[in-house]
């Protein structure tokens, strides 16, 4: 069956102190759930990385990165590659947060260009996508999560899709305590899940993990993972207390 996973999106939060701490604190807590098969990763700040990678124990807490750049290398001041980041240890990248498609106008041609880099690389992609609020309102959601999967993602083969991971985070529930409802939730996963079948097939549609972002915390997220198509979360706020965290790993 498919992997679930927790995910925490650290974002622009913590000191390399209070970071090391952070990771330091999941590893450990993570360690005491005993044998689990529920994959735990977190994304740290960039210049974090290097130092939480010698942390945490790789087996139990897989790491990821928050972005990377579109070009393999070369003159472009302040990006960092794929490569960089895999030879620091990083297992999976964030690509397509709805933060990178609004601040840093990330469009579909930038995402496709670091889809594949973070493939060619052999890490894991957790690929975002999700609606804002006025597109809810107006019941386009689903047009708007079909063409940044087929813009960004399906141009993928099946074989590459086995190292994809898809998170559904409507941007009106990000950082605003307004989680989707479970049925909205399960809705929307559901859809995407039919989507990758209709490109890929049953088998491919089956086994890929799609997890839930936006307001996820230990008191709501037994009811949104319990949902057949909601194979865990992405988590922002409350990915930086460790009990937390650790707290929405354990209500699977
Ligand atoms: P919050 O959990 O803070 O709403 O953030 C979700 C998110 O953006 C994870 O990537």
């Amino acid at each position: 069956m498919r992997k679930r996973i927790v995910a925490g999106n650290w974002k622009m939060n913590t000191s390399i102190e209070d970071g090391s701490k952070l990771a330091e604190e999941v590893s450990k807590l993570v360690l005491d759930l005993g044998n689990t098969d529920i994959g735990v990763a977190i994304a740290p700040p960039f210049t974090h990385l290097a130092t939480i990678a010698n942390i945490i124990d790789s087996e139990k807490v897989c790491l990821a990165a928050q972005n990377c750049a579109s070009e393999e290398s070369g003159a472009y001041t302040g990006e960092v590659s794929a490569s960089m980041l895999k030879k620091l240890g990083v297992d999976a990248v964030i690509i397509g947060h709805s933060e990178r498609r609004s601040y840093f106008k990330e469009d579909h041609a930038t995402l496709t260009k670091k889809v594949n880099l973070v493939l060619k690389h052999n890490m894991k992609l957790i690929f975002c996508c999700g609606e804002v609020l006025d597109e809810r309102d107006q019941g386009i959601q689903n047009d708007i999560v079909k063409k940044q999967l087929e813009e960004s993602l399906f141009h993928l083969s099946a074989e590459e899709m086995d190292n994809c991971r898809i998170a559904y985070e409507p941007v009106w529930a990000i950082g605003t305590g307004r989680t989707a409802s479970p049925e909205q939730a399960q809705e929307m996963h559901a859809f995407i899940r039919s989507l990758v079948k209709t490109k890929y097939g049953d088998s491919v549609a089956e086994s890929t993990t799609i997890l839930y972002g936006g307001s996820c915390k230990p008191s709501n997220a037994s009811e949104l993972f319990s949902n057949p198509d909601v194979d865990g979360g992405l988590i922002g706020g409350a990915a930086l207390k460790a009990d937390d965290f650790v707290g929405i790993v354990k209500s699977f």
